[in-house]
């Protein structure tokens, strides 16, 4: 089979090295991208005079049934080809004649695929983009359901201060929120025209990027063409983006695989989002959560895989790059596969609130709140500290809270107790006593809720 670029060949490439060098296994991807690229750039040929008006539209047209053709299934790909580029760049020869050998007038595959996967990658980040506030909308939903539910916070987790789930779901908003920043962030950037810089050193065609641009939709044209087609910053940037909403969503489902195990008794997952075992007939596990957990690695490997492979590469382009592809297009499909599955896993958790109550109060979490009563009954911080501490000591030791405990027991510890340490002590006046912006009393958390909201709908 002859190459599209065999001219100054004498042999066929050898058969083991058409496999080795060929990425039309996974580029076939980039299709829809491939072919709206080269639509745009042969009507910029036609409006620049380089090409007719009337072979302009003889590709455009040739290019519009070769992808409803592709979307049909009506397409083989061949290897032989080699990547995504010249597989249409030859299907549209064979169905329009030669006037398809003009498409790739003043553009090499180094500025094309760059444009490609720029064009891809926009696309995919606003779908990750909705993806993310539908799953901020789900924490919110939940977390309005659950702003008077009490439940221990921690540190080294171990049991710390009460807070409510609405208030733990909070901080995940925020998380995400960031991860929504990042990648729009990323956006801009991916957002330039790289169509122009031909292999290395642009044209001497008088090409107008500008109109590609507009055509396309990008912001933005390439200021330097040995850039436009080595950069894959972008690329970086974007998973390394994917690999911190992965660090995300791995947080959260190791504290899910922690909640549902017996010994938390936090949630329940619904039926639908886990699995049972074959041999023990009692299990119910939190697989999908521990999947996610387990997935973040692979995204992490795509970042690592990514810079590596850049690091060493001379300008201009270098075949290495034809490897960012398989990492960036796994990132993708990972972060998207696990946000879709993980929004409907946490909304049809069950909460038992009991649960996360009882765990508040068995675990000390109220022991700040009487060191602070004890403050402002005027004992130093310091002191009221070690009381309150020898008052837990000796709780533990007969086994009760420290609400069970009386007044004269409190005072052989803390002699400034009064009859009121019961309400200061009483666990949902400590939560809603933390009134202070980003704190977990109720009505911070109803505002913070609907501060959320603003944002995401903005
Ligand atoms: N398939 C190639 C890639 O993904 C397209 C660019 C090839 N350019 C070249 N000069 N070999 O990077």
């Amino acid at each position: 089979m002859s190459k599209l670029w065999g001219g100054r060949f004498q042999k066929d490439t050898d058969r083991l090295v058409e496999d080795f060098h060929s990425s039309i296994s996974f580029d076939r991807r980039l299709y829809r991208h491939d072919i709206r690229g080269s639509q745009a750039h042969a009507r910029m040929l036609a409006r620049q005079g380089i090409i007719s008006q009337e072979e302009a539209e003889l590709i455009v047209r040739g290019l519009e049934e070769i992808l409803a053709d592709i979307e049909a299934g009506r397409v083989e790909f061949a290897v032989e080809a080699e990547d995504i580029h010249m597989n249409i760049e030859q299907l549209l020869t064979r169905r329009i004649g030669p006037v398809g050998k003009k498409l790739h007038t003043a553009r090499s595959r180094n500025d094309q695929v760059a444009l490609d996967v720029r064009m891809y990658l926009k696309d995919e980040i606003d779908a990750i983009v909705g993806l993310l506030k539908k799953l901020q909308h789900t924490l919110l939903d939940l977390a309005e359901e659950h702003c008077e539910t009490v439940m221990p916070g921690y540190t080294h987790l171990q049991r710390a201060q009460p807070v409510t789930l609405a208030h733990h779901l909070l901080a995940y908003v925020q998380m995400f929120w960031r991860d929504v920043e990042r990648l729009l962030d990323c956006r801009r950037r991916t957002d330039v025209l790289p169509l122009g810089a031909g292999a290395l050193a642009g044209t001497t065609f008088p090409l107008d990027p500008h109109f590609v641009a507009g055509e396309l939709g990008f912001a933005a044209v390439a200021e330097n063409s040995l850039d436009a087609v080595s950069d894959r910053d972008f690329a970086v940037e974007f998973v390394a983006a994917a690999a911190i909403i992965m660090m995300h969503l791995s947080r959260f489902c190791e504290e899910i695989v922690l909640w549902s195990s017996a010994e938390f008794g936090f949630i329940e997952l619904d039926d639908a989002y886990s699995t049972g075992s074959s041999m023990m007939p009692q299990k119910k596990n939190p697989d999908v959560a521990e999947l996610i957990r387990g997935k973040t690695g692979r995204v992490y490997g795509d970042l690592q895989a990514l810079l590596t492979m850049l690091k060493g590469l001379p300008l201009a382009y270098n075949k290495d790059m034809q490897e960012d592809k398989e990492a960036l297009f796994d990132a993708v499909d990972t972060v998207k596969k696990c946000l879709a599955v993980f929004i409907p896993m946490v909304s049809t958790m069950r909460v038992r609130k009991e649960r996360m109550l009882a765990a508040a109060r068995e675990g000390f979490t109220n022991a700040t709140d009487l060191a602070d009563y004890l403050v402002r009954k005027g004992v130093p911080f310091r002191e009221a500290h070690a009381q309150v501490g020898k008052m837990v000591l000796y709780a533990l030791g007969e086994g009760k809270a420290l609400e069970d405990l009386s007044l004269e027991e409190m005072r052989q510890f803390a002699p400034a107790v009064e009859e009121d340490v019961y309400r200061a002590l009483d666990i949902r006046r400590c939560v809603a006593a933390r009134r202070v912006l980003g704190g977990p009393a109720p009505e911070a958390v109803r505002q913070a809720i609907s501060r959320a909201r603003a944002r995401l709908d903005f």
